[in-house]
């Protein structure tokens, strides 16, 4: 795509957001990858690393050994503990200052929303966040880089210290059912927005992926911005190929140049 395209899809999309009242953005892993977190069907995401069927609550429950494998990937998934919201990240951000944003509907665990400056209370996060381990038995809640600490010195999964019961990462498993009450408001919020805009995600895993379709169904316009095909390209009123954070920040540029949004 020639620099004079890729801009005039760039100042489009900047267009359709200063012209929609509502706007829902939906993200997904390759809205973080430029933060140093591999997605997960890319080639050499996370699932060409790791067994997706490692990650079943049932295999969780009835397996030391996958919970040792959970473990390992959470400490190697300890990247989160480093990773800082990228340029994609602040550009979101920046809508919300704006007063533009409904809400984040987000499939990531990785907490980089709220640290970019999102309102924690605007950032549906489906698929829970990697920033606690919750005991299966009583319920008692401990911080995950804690928790890491504890397994890196002893090598040892950790238990419930106040029960002895499994701790579980506060994120949801194959198998497990999303938080109902954040997956109803979050479908509320694509049902009402009048644009909702896609980042970094292949749109494969449902119900997090019906998020484009209630939108789509209410009437809503549909931007997606990823850097390879989706499973809603044909439904989207447009589509730019490239890198969120190269792609978003071109539209708060463009958004800027028209004198920004509260104007
Ligand atoms: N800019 C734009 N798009 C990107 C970037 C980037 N920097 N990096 C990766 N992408 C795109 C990839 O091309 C891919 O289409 O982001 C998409 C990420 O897709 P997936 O790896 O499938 O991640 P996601 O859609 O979030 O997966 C949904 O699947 O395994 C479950 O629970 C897991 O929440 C996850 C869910």
């Amino acid at each position: 795509m020639s620099d004079a395209d890729s801009k005039a899809m760039i100042d489009r999309a900047a267009a359709m957001i200063a012209a929609a009242e509502r706007v829902v953005v939906f993200t997904g892993a390759g809205v973080s990858t430029e933060s140093g977190i591999p997605d997960f069907r890319s080639p050499g995401g996370l699932w060409s690393r790791f067994d997706p069927e490692d990650f079943t609550l049932e295999r969780f429950l009835s397996s030391p050994e996958t919970r040792k494998k959970q473990w390992t990937f959470l400490f190697e998934g300890g990247i989160f503990a480093q990773a800082r919201p990228n340029s994609a990240h602040r550009a979101i951000a920046w809508l919300e200052e704006q007063g533009k944003l409904v809400c984040v509907i987000t499939q990531n665990i990785d907490n980089l929303h709220q640290q970019a400056g999102n309102s924690p209370d605007r950032v549906y996060e489906l698929h829970g966040n990697m920033k606690w381990m919750k005991c299966l038995e009583c319920f008692e809640r401990y911080p995950l880089p804690e928790m890491l600490t504890r397994f890196r010195e002893s090598g040892d999964v950790p238990e419930c210290g106040r029960c002895g019961g499994l701790l579980k990462p506060d994120v949801v498993f194959f198998g497990e059912s999303l938080p109902p009450q954040t997956l109803k408001e979050a479908n509320d919020a694509a049902g009402n927005c009048d644009l909702l805009i896609v980042i970094g995600s292949s749109l494969v895993v449902y119900p997090a992926a019906y998020i484009p379709m209630y939108a789509k169904g209410a009437g809503a316009k549909l931007l997606i911005v990823n850097k390879t095909e989706t499973a809603y390209d044909t439904s989207a009123d447009l589509v730019i190929r490239g890198g969120a954070g190269e792609v978003m920040t071109g539209i708060v540029a463009s958004l800027r140049r028209m004198g920004g949004l509260c104007a």
